[in-house]
């Protein structure tokens, strides 16, 4: 059975799915392992890394032709979708109830999808949870590049020439990359405060050393299924506009995650709220991919809206490759390697993770959410 990457081909998209180490496991688990040439490039693995690791360098149309299995970083073009062999195995990010057009692709290929997005949050998939892997990264570096947007100190310093007070972080959001982001700022020497809808991470968030920013709500406010977020009540987002525009306007640095999976970011921060933020600050906007947190973003772009550096970058991981990658191919791997055992695929339907993460299988969407929007 072969498994192949191929070069990504996203402007900015600078992570690979496959590492020279991560070849040896899938031959280990006996895989034969093609790699594009380049595909390693912006990511500092060269070929001879992949060929000393045990893979075959070749180019893009042997591996459409021949791999039974392809994984990549990002989704696919519907170009890249239209080469696939019918019956191979297709594997990356991939937003399938927003990407219907190239859902739909895969179904007429009768190519079988799978999306490290729906990899089920559970202890046993873990070690396949890209989204963590790569949400840790986007927490930490949006923090280092707003610390570079904002034009004051991070740390409290006393120099001869006066002193200089910490700069100010609120974190809007305390998933996994608003808690990475709240370990990095503190790192740095800022005052750091969070918010987030769902109450249980108060103890998280005050274990990293930030202040927890406490909405009152009713019980069941913010708190949906697994516990992810849900939608709040009207009266909620009142209280928590008025509560977060009080802290906005001290604010040098806001970093933005609040995701509710399957929907639109939440705005969190409307265009008035922006007004009353000082000059020389930055909002770092980690929801820009689906749509952003705060009004005034423009998703793949930096603005600059009255003095206030609104970052609405969507690809961070992206912007450190090598940890990124290292990362992201140890979850896929873990992913292939639950999957094969012995060079032989098993397609255990009854295994939640197996048919949780499946998308399209025989010319068929397998995700009830995806078939929905479709039929939409
Ligand atoms: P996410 O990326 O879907 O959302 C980020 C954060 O935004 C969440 O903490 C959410 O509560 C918050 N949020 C949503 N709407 C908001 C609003 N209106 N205002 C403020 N905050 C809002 O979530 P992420 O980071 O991928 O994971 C969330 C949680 O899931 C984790 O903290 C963890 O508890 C759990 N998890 C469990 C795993 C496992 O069991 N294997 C793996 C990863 C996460």
């Amino acid at each position: 059975m072969i498994i192949a990457t191929l070069k990504e081909i996203l402007p900015g998209e600078n992570r690979v799915a496959l590492t020279p180490p991560s070849v040896k496991d899938l031959i280990k688990a006996g895989l034969t392992v093609r790699i594009e040439s380049g595909s390693g490039i912006e990511s500092n693995f060269a070929d001879k890394d992949y060929e000393d690791a045990g893979a075959t360098i070749t180019n893009a149309s042997d591996i459409y032709q021949n791999a039974d299995i392809i994984v990549k970083v990002a989704t696919p073009t519907l170009d890249e979708i239209d080469q696939m062999k019918s019956g191979s195995i297709f594997t990356s990010f991939f937003q399938t109830t927003k990407e219907l057009e190239a859902v739909k692709a895969m179904t007429d290929k009768k190519v079988t999808g799978f999306s490290m997005h729906l990899i089920p949050r559970t202890t046993l998939a873990q070690k396949m949870d890209a989204l963590s892997s790569q949400a840790n990264i986007a927490g930490y570096k949006a923090v280092l590049i707003g610390a570079d947007h904002i034009g004051v100190y991070m740390p409290l310093l006393m120099t001869a020439a006066g002193t200089i007070p910490p700069a100010k972080v609120l974190i809007l959001g305390a998933g996994v990359a608003g808690l990475q982001a709240i370990a990095t700022a503190k790192r740095l020497g800022a005052q750091v405060e969070a918010f987030d809808v769902r109450p249980e991470v108060k103890e998280q968030v005050e274990s990293l050393g930030a202040k927890f920013v406490e909405v009152e709500a009713s019980e069941d406010d913010g708190v949906g299924e697994g516990g992810y977020a849900k939608e709040t009540s009207d009266d909620y987002k009142q209280r928590q506009q008025t509560l977060i525009t009080e802290k906005i306007a001290k604010a040098d640095l806001v970093i933005t995650t609040a995701l509710i999976p399957g929907r639109p970011a939440p705005i969190l921060i409307p265009t008035p709220m922006v007004d009353g933020m000082k000059p020389g600050s930055a909002i770092m906007d980690l929801a820009a991919e689906n749509g952003g947190n705060c009004e005034k973003t423009e998703p793949g772009k930096i603005v600059n809206y009255n003095g206030v550096t609104i970052d609405g970058t969507t690809n961070f991981p992206g912007t450190m490759p090598i940890h990124a990658s290292q990362l992201y191919s140890k979850n896929v791997v873990s992913f292939m390697t639950y999957m094969i055992k012995e060079g032989e695929l098993n397609l255990d339907m009854e295994d939640e993770i197996i048919s949780g993460s499946m998308f399209t299988h025989e010319g068929a969407v397998t995700h009830e959410p995806t078939q929905q929007k479709l039929n939409a």
